[in-house]
């Protein structure tokens, strides 16, 4: 049995929409990673083969002024995960960040190129990387960008003030690739499936600025908002971005056959299930 920790989150959710009977969530009060005894009693109950990590403290701009919660729930919480997996001979797998490296080059990141977080929360990920691998079995799946049907996201912001505006501003600088939750739980099961271990990217492929990302949120709902480039540095938000985070996920197609689709195409098969659950 798999058990997803972050039942509730929007990568959570999708898990376990795509797992079906193979698994079991578990939220915050039947298992807080930030608790050893927790961690325990949980998962010596559930038994599982493997857990799959969704749990994060994910407010970049947050972990800028809570540092040490930041780094409880994205380090330490991981290594409760990767001890207690060990001992219970199950694999962890750790869902990490783009936010690992810090964007400077133009060229795909691959897995073994040099880490350098810029934030508190690429500071916290690359410890729970760190701290995953205490565990023999883990397997870290580092993706970007995501968007999701049940979770707070780019593509439903920019929905949300495209309906309010006729003009948004949209950072241009920073580039990356926008990949869809189904996708990136479609990359981890076929990951499962090969028995893959060690460190592997998961993206959606191809690349696009949030600026150009923006204009095809709006191109792909027939909506005529504008989209006004500005950079980074004008946006002024607390935590540093990568400017170039792309992920070179050729690994991944290589050691499982599975090749996600191009950004483009995972959005409007996006915005096509998000119509037909009746969002507007
Ligand atoms: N979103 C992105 O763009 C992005 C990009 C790259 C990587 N990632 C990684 O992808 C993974 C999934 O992200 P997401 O966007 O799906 O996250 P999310 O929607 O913010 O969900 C995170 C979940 O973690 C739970 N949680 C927080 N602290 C906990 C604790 N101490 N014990 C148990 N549960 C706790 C939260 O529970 P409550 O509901 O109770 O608060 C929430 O359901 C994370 O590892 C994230 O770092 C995300």
């Amino acid at each position: 049995m798999i058990v997803v920790a972050g039942a509730r989150g929007m990568l959570g959710r999708d898990l376990l929409e795509l797992f079906g009977d193979r698994a079991q969530g578990t939220l915050r009060d039947d298992m807080d990673i930030t608790s050893r005894a927790s961690v325990s009693m949980a998962l010596k109950r559930l038994r599982p083969h493997v857990v799959i990590n969704a749990v994060a403290y994910t407010d970049v701009d947050g972990c800028e002024t809570n540092r040490v919660q930041a780094f409880r729930v994205n380090a330490d919480g991981v290594r409760n995960l990767a001890e207690v997996t060990a001992e219970l001979g199950a694999k962890l797998v750790q869902v990490s960040s783009d936010y690992v490296f810090d964007g400077n080059g133009d060229v795909p990141w691959r897995e073994d190129d040099a880490v350098h977080p810029l934030s508190v929360y690429g500071c916290s990920k690359l410890a729970g990387e760190e701290n995953a691998r205490l565990n023999p079995d883990h397997l870290i799946v580092r993706t970007q960008w995501l968007y999701g049907i049940h979770g707070r996201n780019f593509v439903e912001t920019m929905l949300r003030v495209g309906r309010e505006r006729d003009e948004v501003a949209v950072v241009s600088d920073q580039v990356g690739s926008p990949s869809w939750t189904v996708d990136l739980c479609l990359a981890i099961d076929a990951l499962l499936g090969k028995n893959c271990c060690g460190t592997y990217h998961a993206a959606n492929s191809g690349s696009c600025s949030w600026h150009g990302f923006a204009e095809a949120v709006f191109r792909e709902s027939g909506m005529n908002t504008r989209v006004r480039p500005i950079t980074t540095g004008e946006l002024g938000r607390a935590a540093p971005r990568p400017l170039f985070s792309v992920l070179d996920c050729s690994k991944l197609e290589r050691d499982t056959g599975y090749r996600p689709e191009g950004w483009r195409d995972a959005l409007k098969k996006y915005l096509r299930k998000r119509s037909s659950h009746g969002e507007g």
